[in-house]
């Protein structure tokens, strides 16, 4: 199979970090490494998008950062049916740790946490998605 080359341009500290995560974990090259990321994107892309789901979103923000809090409360108001709470602990001067319990439709849930993540301030996060029906399966 003939490989396409593409180039990206990324903050010199953040690769730095990448390449030690890749240097402890044996992974071979940066492009391996960028693969596996795609594949794994793909592979959870690809799940069933209209399924019931129950899902965690967490993340890390810069409380200061403008505008962020003003986003995440209309955020929140667009997406009510689908947020069923939210835990918020202040974790020092200028950031704040949520946690929000979250179900609705596999596609809708992740729209919302990348919308959310994607925001300006957030800092660190992610999506921990249960398919209720493939639970349901599993239990009988
Ligand atoms: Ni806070």
């Amino acid at each position: 199979m003939e490989l396409e080359r593409i180039s990206l341009a990324i903050d010199p500290d953040l690769l730095a970090k990448f390449d030690r995560i890749l240097a402890e974990s044996g992974v071979a090259n940066r492009s391996e490494a960028v693969r596996d990321l795609i594949r794994k994107r793909l592979v959870e892309e690809e799940e069933d998008p209209r399924a019931e789901a129950a899902a965690s979103l967490t993340l890390v923000y810069d409380h200061d950062t403008r505008e962020l809090s003003d986003r995440l409360v209309e955020i929140g108001h667009e997406h009510h049916a689908q947020i069923l709470s939210t835990l918020h602990v202040h974790l020092d001067h200028d950031l704040c740790l949520e946690v929000m319990a979250l179900r609705g439709k596999r596609r809708d849930l992740r729209r919302l946490a990348s919308r959310v993540l994607g925001l300006k301030g957030v800092l660190h996060g992610g999506l921990v998605v249960s398919s209720l029906d493939v639970l349901a399966e599993v239990k009988r």
